[in-house]
């Protein structure tokens, strides 16, 4: 047992993760901290009392990049009163403002002990074990190697009844706003047999729902034994085989990679959820254009036809960019026209963010801010009141939920239906990772009540 252990056991040491952003920083978290438990840490949730602090930090809005200094600022108030009592923490930054402004980092925050770019974070126990062996060591590590992080990193386990499983990182889109591309690299897939082993094991260890993440996940071309290389539809018909399992989602898909195969998916597989993530960011062929997007409206409008053909109790969600450069008043109309022709039941929309780096940041008439703020209001308040609408259609039915947490309230569970919906309901906190029929009594636009029946 190396020093580090040793020192761990005697002390209890503790960590800290906090997560900014993306699901799959969600899933990127858990995996560290696997790795700090496999070296005695255990997690604690107040960050005074954390030995080793980690920031898993998102790049994709300036508003989330900016809450990391921040954070980081505090995280040295911390550090430093903990000093006074003698005890030393560990201060790491991870994720996607790592890779993007890794010599802003150590210039705005020189005490941060280490940062690890969002395909580098597997040398997490190696990169904290040597810098508690000598005080001094400090390290940066960026690289876009060629090694898969998944390599290397422990086996998976599920953490309840639903897990995230990665099987694709990276995008090669290069839509004209997104830093994705440069922060996670080129789009690269696991392997069917690799996610196929991690799917069972979340399954086998409690997993009752799977959500397949990729930054484009519906262009997954993992090879197969034999070397050949298979589509996502492909990998979703071998994990639905899977036993024990009973609900499977996929996000998040580029609307011009949604093939026939993927189609029949929604129509032929039980397990997979009637719930689609399917941005379009814009109403607007001229914006579509300009943001590099692969379709215009009009065939995004047919993907989710044929996807509503295939299972007509499909509910579809989205992501929205408002106040993207040149954006006229007509373009947003065409935008909100989107969204009064398909009803999505949730969606996530965004005032356009200039991002250093991307074609967008230096192109022509940027908006200014109060024109987004007012466009980003008008769509959200339409974008509300359809989620209203359904989730009130949704009081009086009967749905499966699957518990995941205690609510706020005592005696009260909060979980998920088949739309994502979030409800809560009176339980016994042993249907906590359980499937349980409820009924929906009550609605709001963010969440559903029900009684378990
Ligand atoms: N500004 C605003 N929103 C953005 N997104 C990505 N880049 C930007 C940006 N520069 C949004 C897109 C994407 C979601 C994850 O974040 O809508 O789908
Ligand atoms: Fe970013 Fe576009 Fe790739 Fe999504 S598809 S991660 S928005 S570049």
């Amino acid at each position: 047992m190396n020093i580090f252990c040793d020192e761990v056991l005697r002390m209890e040491k503790k960590y800290f993760i906090k997560t900014f952003g993306c699901q799959m920083n969600v899933y990127d978290s858990h995996r560290m901290a696997k790795l700090l438990e496999e070296m005695g840490l255990k997690e604690t949730i107040d960050q005074n009392d954390a030995d080793v602090v980690v920031f898993n930090t998102c790049h994709i809005r300036e508003k989330a990049a900016e809450k990391v200094f921040s954070d980081l600022g505090r995280a040295y108030l911390i550090k430093q009163e903990r000093e006074l009592l003698g005890k030393d923490t560990i201060i790491g930054v991870t994720g996607c403002v790592v890779q993007a402004e890794d010599k802003e980092i150590m210039k705005r925050a020189p005490y941060v002990d280490f940062a690890l770019g969002p395909l580098r974070y597997f040398r997490l126990k190696e990169v904290v074990q040597s810098i508690f062996d000598k005080r001094d060591a400090k390290l940066l590590d960026t690289e876009f190697s060629a090694v898969s992080k998944f390599d290397y990193l422990p086996e998976n386990k599920s953490e309840g009844g639903c897990s995230y499983l990665a099987i694709q990182e990276g995008c090669n889109n290069f839509c004209t706003y997104c830093v994705v591309p440069y922060t996670r690299g080129v789009e690269v897939s696991r392997p069917i047999e690799e996610v196929l082993r991690e799917a069972r094991r979340l399954v086998e260890t409690g997993s009752l729902e799977l959500n397949l993440l990729g930054q484009n996940v519906n262009s997954y071309h993992g090879e197969d034994k034999n070397g050949k290389e298979r589509n996502l539809a492909y990998l979703l018909n071998k994990i639905a085989e899977i036993d024990g399992l009973e609900r499977i989602r996929y996000t998040t898909s580029y609307p011009a990679d949604v093939d026939d195969d993927l189609i029949d998916c929604h129509r032929n597989l039980k397990k997979l959820m009637p719930y689609l993530h399917l941005p379009i960011q814009s109403g607007s062929n001229d914006v579509l254009k300009r943001m590099n997007r692969r379709h215009t409206k009009d065939e995004y409008l047919r993907v989710v036809d044929r996807l509503k053909e295939a299972n007509p109790d499909i509910g579809m969600s989205s992501d929205f960019i408002v106040g993207f450069p040149g954006e006229s008043d007509k373009d947003f109309q065409d935008t909100l026209d989107v969204v009064n022709r398909v009803k999505y039941i949730q969606a996530f929309s965004f005032k356009y963010s200039r991002r250093p780096g991307t074609p967008a940041s230096i192109m022509d008439n940027q908006i200014e801010e109060k024109i987004k703020k007012e466009r980003l209001q008008v769509l959200q308040d339409l974008l509300f009141d359809y989620q209203l609408k359904f989730n009130k259609q949704s009081v009086g039915k009967v749905m499966p939920v699957l518990f995941e947490t205690k609510g706020r309230h005592n005696g009260q569970l909060t979980g998920r239906t088949p739309y994502m919906q979030n409800l809560y309901a009176k339980a016994d906190k042993n249907l906590i990772n359980k499937i349980v029929s409820v009924k929906v009594t009550g609605a709001s636009t963010n969440s559903l009540k029900g009684e378990v029946i």
